[in-house]
Parts: C-alpha cells; sequence; structure tokens
C-alpha cells in the first residue's frame, strides 16, 4: 500500500457513515452499522493479505486454489472503541489473531500511559491492522503505534471511520510508514481534541454510556 491516506468514497461506506453522524441514530443502529462499515473498509485494507494454496477437489478435478493465510494476519484494538470493529473484520478473516493495546491520558503530562497491552505471539510477522474508529489528535494512536513497532511489528496500517487533518499530520510525522484508511476525512479538531462535523464521541454512542 503506498499511499498514506486512502478515503474510501464507495456509496455505501459513505451513505452508512452519513446515518451514523446523526445525533437520533440509535446505539443499537450505529453498532450495527459500524459493523457492516468495518466491512467495508476492511475489503479495501486486507488487499495485500497473504495467499496460500491448498489442494481441493472440484466437481470436476482437483486443483491447487487460493486460500488466505488467515494465521499472518493480526487486528489490534484500541481500547475502548476500536472494540466495536474488531467483529467487522472478523468475519471476514474469522483466522486473525487479536490483540489488544489501553491506553489512558495523563491528566498532568497530557501523554497516553499504557495500561493494557497484550498482542499475538511473532507479531513481526503479521501484517497488523490496527483499529480505532477516531483519528482525532493522533496522540494515542501514535503511542498505540509506537508500542506495537517495539513489540517487534514492521507491517502496520491504521484502519478508522474519521480522521481529521491534525490527526493524519502527526500519524504521517509518527509512522509515515503507516497507511491510513478511512471513509472520512473530516474538516478540523475542536478545542477539545472532537472531529468535526464528526459523529460525537464513538465509544459513548456504541456503547450507549451517555
Ligand atoms: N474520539 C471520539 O470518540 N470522537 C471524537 O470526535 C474524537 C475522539
Amino acid at each position: 500500500m503506498s499511499e498514506h491516506l486512502t478515503v474510501v468514497d464507495h456509496p455505501l461506506v459513505q451513505h452508512k457513515l452519513t446515518i451514523m453522524r446523526q445525533t437520533e441514530t440509535s446505539t443499537a443502529e450505529f453498532r450495527q452499522l459500524l459493523r457492516e462499515l468495518t466491512q467495508l473498509l476492511a475489503y479495501e485494507v486486507t488487499r495485500e493479505l497473504p495467499l496460500t494454496t491448498t489442494t481441493i477437489e472440484t466437481p470436476m478435478e482437483s486443483m491447487e486454489a487460493p486460500i488466505l493465510d488467515g494465521k499472518k494476519l493480526a487486528l489490534v484494538s484500541i481500547l475502548r472503541a476500536g472494540n466495536g470493529m474488531l467483529d467487522g473484520v472478523l468475519e471476514l478473516v474469522p483466522s486473525a489473531r487479536v490483540g489488544f493495546v489501553g491506553l489512558y491520558r495523563d491528566e498532568e503530562t497530557l501523554e497516553p500511559v499504557q495500561y493494557y497491552f497484550k498482542v499475538p505471539k511473532q507479531i513481526s510477522d503479521r501484517m497488523v491492522i490496527a483499529v480505532d474508529p477516531m483519528l482525532a489528535t493522533g496522540n494515542s494512536s501514535v503511542a498505540a503505534i509506537d508500542l506495537l513497532k517495539e513489540a517487534g511489528a514492521t507491517d502496520i496500517r491504521f484502519l478508522c471511520l474519521l480522521a481529521s487533518p491534525e490527526g493524519v499530520a502527526r500519524m504521517k510525522e509518527a509512522h509515515p510508514d503507516v497507511p491510513i484508511i478511512t471513509a472520512s476525512l473530516d474538516r478540523e479538531l475542536n478545542e477539545k481534541g472532537y472531529i468535526l462535523p464528526g459523529l460525537g464521541d464513538a465509544g459513548d454512542r456504541m456503547f450507549g454510556t451517555k
């Protein structure tokens, strides 16, 4: 994947995103749309997944047929909102291994601090897809990718629903080798670090915590 930022402009992606953005969309609808939209984005992000072959019998003859080398994919959720994107990808690639990165913001230093980190073994041999619906300031995304690289990951993609220009710039500066795949590059961040026009707090909207 050579582009640093890919905006998936497929009509189904854009239509579903519009419904998700709307204030009146319920938690149940939001969750379902997030799953569907993630699947459509996953189609794009998994383009270069490694294939292997297996011998199969068609009704006509045997053949060496391509199949996904699913063990080679590690899907990493950036907690907590990333969890809402796991199922969509796993429905497409059920054999993918799954990891989690938990970070919180230290209120004094404003720096992200790790509270949980568990990723599949041999992460250096895998294509890693890090998922977080919102690439906002980019602080937690950059820190999560830092941790993945420290653990040995070298082939990482970042999958999100919405990105801000500030977040994309921050990621490009810190991790120019990590392509970003998103459904929309929104206008800007507000003073609290929320994306505009955005969709609000993705975690609260998917888990109904507000
Ligand atoms: N996280 C969210 O959930 N929403 C934003 O707009 C920014 C960060």
